[in-house]
């Protein structure tokens, strides 16, 4: 099969891009290991940046978004059972978008297949070849039987775990990583939301977020030890968890019920520099992972697909290779930004086993600073909201 763009990896960053390229005529095939159902029964974070929003309509997949979609203009933050609110709107003028990623990446199942898309799943070891030649393929296996892909471009969509980073050599590649020892045990449930907003909480028990998907669904979050199964957290013990973690307002207010999901994730910074070799471009989680404080995952992997789409559309539009060239460093420029932000808000609202009495203090004086300065609530909304792309 010959091809323009072979992506690997069929989650929201693959999708997303073959859709943008679709619509100007560029055509690409998408290799995705796992089958369809798998991928769309991930849970993963639910606010979309302004940016990502604006870049779903572009792509022609925001109708569902904005018909389901809830516009939050503002957070809670919370310490010590007080909260209090950053306001997006009064602060930078934007507000995000709470719509799940499982949704996001619903919507771009659906728009592949309307617009004859070629994503081939449960393709097993995907192989890429050639990438520092001017004519690289991807080989793989369905059904016990080899395939071969050509094309002129490569991009590596597949996540951490994927392959496409390790065809970068060792002397070339740059990996920067700090792993946190803790991890989130989420749940989801079948029941309305403690509030209209997210609230995040620090406590000297460890951190709670209280998240939503839709007026009748909701998403609650604990920091909990890396040791502990989840399997030791029945239902019970979780909401009684959360309800210590969380104001005492919002733990009256609180409807319990059955998790209808359960699960535990580390939490991780990475980056690998460069984002590009040869003919390999590197997108989303394949090149970086932020800790879910923040909810900066999919929007960071959205900000890639973006200059990357630029960068591709310049190259078959007028044949210039500039913007191509530049990828890596534009990319990086504003993942550097996100995780510099996704790492302060998990420095300030979790407990760290090794948190010293100083420690401590310095967490408490930034949550009064922000609590009461305009400056940092203004500095905490613009990136939460997203920096420009
Ligand atoms: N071959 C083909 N596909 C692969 C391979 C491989 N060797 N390895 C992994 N994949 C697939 C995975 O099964 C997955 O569907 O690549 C896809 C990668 O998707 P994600 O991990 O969702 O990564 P990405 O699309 O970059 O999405 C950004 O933002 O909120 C964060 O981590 C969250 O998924 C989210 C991400
Ligand atoms: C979620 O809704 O799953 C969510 C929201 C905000 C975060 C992380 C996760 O920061």
């Amino acid at each position: 099969m010959r091809t323009q763009v072979c992506i690997i990896g069929g989650g929201p960053s693959g999708l997303l891009l073959a859709q943008l390229l679709h619509n100007d005529g560029i055509d690409s095939v998408v290799l995705e290991k796992r089958d369809r159902a798998h991928v769309l029964a991930r849970i993963r974070a639910g606010v979309l940046e302004q940016g990502s929003v604006e870049l779903l309509r572009r792509a022609g997949v925001g109708a569902r978004m904005d018909r389901e979609g809830f516009v939050h203009a503002g957070t809670f933050l919370a310490a010590a059972n007080r909260g209090f609110r950053i306001d997006f709107e009064a602060r930078v003028g934007k507000s995000v978008m709470v719509y799940g990623q499982t949704e996001v990446t619903q919507d771009l199942y659906d728009a592949r297949d309307a617009a004859g898309g070629t994503v081939i799943d449960r393709a097993d070891r995907v192989t890429p070849w050639g990438l520092d030649s001017k004519a690289p393929a991807v080989t793989y296996l369905r059904d016990g039987r080899e395939h071969r892909v050509t094309c002129d471009f490569v991009v590596g969509c597949d996540g951490f775990h994927g392959v496409s980073r390790t065809c970068i050599p060792p002397d070339v590649l740059r990996e920067f990583e700090r792993v946190y020892p803790f991890g989130w045990l989420g749940v989801l449930s079948e029941t309305p939301p403690v509030a209209e907003e997210l609230i995040y909480a620090n406590h000297p028990r460890g951190f709670a977020l209280c998240s939503m998907r839709n007026a009748g669904l909701s998403r609650y979050y604990l920091q909990v030890p890396l040791s502990e199964p989840v399997d030791a957290w029945s239902d019970h013990a979780f909401w009684d968890e959360l309800k210590r973690r969380i104001p005492e307002d919002a733990a009256d207010r609180l409807v319990t019920g059955p998790a209808v999901e359960k699960s535990i994730a580390p939490l991780r910074s990475y980056v690998a520099e460069p984002m590009r070799w040869g003919r390999l471009f590197l997108v989303g989680d394949a090149a970086h992972i932020v800790p879910p404080t923040g909810a900066k995952g999919l929007n960071l992997a959205f900000s890639d697909v973006h200059y990357l789409h630029e960068g591709l559309a310049a190259h078959y539009r007028d044949g210039s290779d500039a913007a191509l060239g530049s990828y890596s460093d534009r990319a990086l420029a504003r993942v550097w930004k996100c995780e510099r932000f996704s790492w302060s808000m998990t420095q300030m609202l979790h407990r760290f086993p090794d948190q010293t009495p100083f420690d401590q203090r310095m967490q408490e004086s930034e949550l009064a600073w922000l609590e009461t300065s305009v400056a940092a609530q203004t500095a905490l909304a613009e990136n939460y909201v997203g920096l420009p792309y």
